[in-house]
Formats: structure tokens, sequence, C-alpha cells
């Protein structure tokens, strides 16, 4: 629903004035009584996810939203080639000593999730084509989704190698929760959030979970080794301008999230058993329970 300055509360009928365009309860309709008390009851609760939703989609800057595009595009147009980043092949390799720590950190970020007790229903976000989706769909019912499909058929064809199934569909990483699950992954996705976005995206992640559930993530540290030649970072945007095989180039959010401020914004974002660390050069992985 669009804001509204004045409205009748959805669900006690008082009137209520907002004070400006920020105000939630303009977003969700609801009076600040009913909107301060929406965790006692669904409909609120609904009302209160809505309007949050709305309220930082209205505020989103434009450059954002090209970001975003970009990122989708870009995504789209690499579907074939994120397998071989993860594999160091073609202009992703960087000669033997970089890649054989590239592997080294991989097999270590691999062994750490395999080894985190996670189960029940999984929503992975942003699967891309599914590199970590064989070993999540291993140990529970796996949703996986992403904003583009033909990663997500690449993503399809590596379950099925596996012998493995799970749901996929497409489906927008901002999209509000439609339900709580279990655990909830994001392999290299925090990292396409920009910076003042970060607290949202957390917020939202959150409410994907069940209590005692588990979010886990897996990201990029930065290095010298860890792009595409030809690819460049601008340190103040927090953009990265990647050039793809046929000449077209996307400018995306790449945000190298430090462990140390990982763990304060899910702190600050209401988890707990909160733990984020790097490996030796080229990831950072952390988990944390709302
Ligand atoms: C760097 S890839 C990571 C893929 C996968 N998670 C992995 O770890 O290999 C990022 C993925 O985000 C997807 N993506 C971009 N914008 C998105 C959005 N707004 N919602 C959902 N997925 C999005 C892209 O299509 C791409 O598959």
């Amino acid at each position: 629903m669009p804001f509204r300055a004045t409205f009748s509360c959805l669900w006690c009928g008082r009137p209520h004035a907002t004070r400006g365009s920020d105000d939630l309860e303009g977003w969700a309709h609801l009076c600040p009584d009913c909107l301060g008390s929406a965790g006692e009851n669904e409909f609120r609760r609904m009302r209160l996810r809505a309007g949050l939703a709305e309220r930082a989609a209205a505020s989103r800057p434009a450059l954002e939203n090209d970001l975003d595009d970009g990122l989708r595009a870009d995504h789209a147009a690499r579907a074939g080639e994120l397998d071989d980043w993860y594999l160091r092949q073609g202009r992703f390799a960087h000669g033997a000593i970089d890649d054989m720590a590239w592997q080294m950190d991989l097999d270590a970020v691999t062994l750490w999730l395999d080894a985190l007790p996670l189960g029940g229903e999984i929503v992975e976000l942003a699967a891309g084509t599914g590199w970590w989706s064989p070993l999540l769909a291993g140990k529970g019912e796996l949703w996986c989704y992403d904003a583009v499909e033909a990663p997500l058929e690449r993503a399809r064809s590596r379950l099925l190698a596996h012998g493995l199934r799970a749901h996929l569909h497409v489906r927008d990483a901002w999209a509000e929760p439609d339900r709580a699950v279990d655990a909830l992954f994001c392999g290299f996705w925090l990292s396409h959030v920009p910076r003042a976005r970060l607290s949202e995206f957390l917020a939202l992640a959150r409410r994907w979970l069940k209590p005692g559930g588990r979010f886990v993530v897996v990201d990029s540290r930065q290095d010298r080794s860890s792009g595409a030649a030809g690819d460049s970072w601008d340190p103040v945007s927090e953009t990265a301008t990647r050039r793809l095989d046929d000449g077209r180039e996307f400018r995306i959010p790449k945000v190298y999230y430090e462990p140390a401020e990982l763990e304060a914004a899910l702190l600050a974002a209401g988890f707990s058993d909160v733990a984020v660390e790097s490996t030796a050069r080229f990831f950072v992985r952390g988990s944390a329970r709302p």
C-alpha cells in the first residue's frame, strides 16, 4: 500500500496523522498503539513487515536501483562464468601459488559449512548456480531462490548430478519472507548488499528464521587475486566494474565487510550466538541465531 499521511488504523479504526513520510505508521496504516504491539497479532505483524518493505523500497536512491539492475544483469550474463570463478579457470586463473591458496580456503569454508548442524527447512537466497546447494540439500529440505532464472537452471543440473532435489524459484532476495524456516544461507550475497542497506537486509534475514534457527553466510574478502583480470573495484563507492568476454561492462555493489563489522551488524540486528571469521585470505564465513 502507498504511504498515507492521514488514515484510519486498519486494526482499531482510530484516525491517525503522521509527522512525515518517514513514519512507519503511514506505511503500515496502523496507529502507534497497534503498531507498537504488532508482535501480538498476525495481521498487525504482516502490516508491520509490509510497511517496512514498502518504506525501504520507496527510500532507495535511484543509483542503488541502477546498481541493483546492474547486479541482476551482470549475473544473468555471467551464469556460465561463476563456476570458472570457483575453479579459477580462464580469466580467473592467477597462477599456481594463488590458485592453491584459493583452493585451500575454499576447502576450509566447505568443511566448516558441512560441519554446521543445519536441518529442517533451509532457504538459500541469491543461490546463483548452486555451488553450495548440494551440500545444503543433503542436510534438509532446500529452497533455492535467485532473481534470475539462468543460474537456477545450472543449479538444477548440479543438484540432479548429485541425485539431490530442491525447490528452485525466481525470487528477489529483498522480498519479504513468506514463512519462517530453520536455516537461511547466503553465499556471496552480503557483499552485494550496499553498506547503507546492510541493517535492512539483516533484519529481513532475521524475519526469515524460526526461533532457534540459524543464519549462515559465506562471502568475499578483498584480495588482489580474487576476481578476474580486467575487473576493477572502487573503494569509495564500494562498487566493482566487471567486463564480460563479449565486451559488456556492469557496475555492481561490492562491499568487503570485515568480520568484526559483520558481527557488530548482526548483534545490532538482534542476532545472538554470532561468530564471523575470515579464512587465510579470500573468504569470510559466519553464523548467527535469531
Ligand atoms: C555472486 S552470485 C552468488 C551465487 C551463489 N550464492 C554462490 O554462492 O555461488 C550472486 C547471485 O545473486 C543474484 N542476485 C542479484 N540480485 C539479486 C536480487 N535482488 N535478489 C536475488 N538474487 C539476486 C544473482 O543472479 C547471482 O546469482
